[in-house]
């Protein structure tokens, strides 16, 4: 965790501390109030990562019901398809501009939901359920900050998060980060689906092309 926070985030955290299970309005109103920039965290920022990180994850702030995370995107970074586990409230800020999907689990099948886009200075919502994907398609850094809460006793903070990977018709639980190739360490439990949707598997294969790319050649590959 870093010691010398800037102090609008510091005060970020105060208020979500002094505030019980924050709604997305709450979440959304504190983070217009706090006023803070992309350009005011990026002294905080590194996007030299190792090559199996898939986007780079800094801690800023820690305690038993809230988490902060600055991420780091290089071009060609990604998450894997995840959902956030024992996570009960929290958002995403957005510091430049990500390819976004979301999906939903019907039937025991994971389906695609969305492919919104997620711009410069929106905020997402972020609940233990919502399965997405997001990374940085684009050719210069960016960067986001994840606020996760948990106000359950008996709830540990953003624990057992299902990751996916269709390629392989897989879902691991973890307590780890969403990575595209998660460590063997962090797998808690595993399982196959029997089936994957086809529009999901070509549309994830094409984002995932990208990172592939810069784990080959250090960088993403353009095709025109
Ligand atoms: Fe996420």
């Amino acid at each position: 965790m870093i010691t010398n926070l800037p102090l609008k985030i510091k005060k970020l955290a105060r208020e979500l501390e002094a505030f019980d299970s924050p709604d997305f309005d709450f979440l959304k109103k504190t983070i217009a109030k706090t006023e803070f920039s992309g350009k005011e965290l990026d002294h905080l920022a590194s996007f030299n990562h190792p090559s199996d990180q898939s986007y780079g994850r800094h801690l800023l702030y820690e305690s038993r019901r809230l988490k902060i995370f600055l991420m780091c995107w290089a071009p060609g970074d990604f998450t894997a398809i995840h959902d956030h586990g024992q996570t009960q409230w929290g958002c995403v800020v957005a510091f430049g501009n990500f390819t976004h999907r979301v999906y939903s689990l019907e039937d025991s099948r994971l389906k695609l939901k969305s492919v919104d886009p997620f711009g410069e200075g929106q905020v997402a919502c972020l609940t233990g359920d919502l399965i997405h994907m997001m990374g940085n398609a684009g050719d210069n850094n960016i960067m986001s900050l994840h606020i996760y809460g948990s106000d359950s006793n008996n709830k540990s903070l953003a624990k057992r998060s299902r990751v996916y990977f269709p390629e392989k018709r897989k879902v691991i639980t973890t307590n780890g980060p969403a990575f595209l190739n998660c460590p063997e360490d962090t797998i808690l439990e595993q399982e196959y689906f029997d089936s994957v949707d086809k529009d999901l598997l070509l549309d994830y294969l094409n984002l995932i092309k990208l990172r592939s790319e810069k784990t080959l050649t250090g960088y993403p590959v353009r095709s025109n």
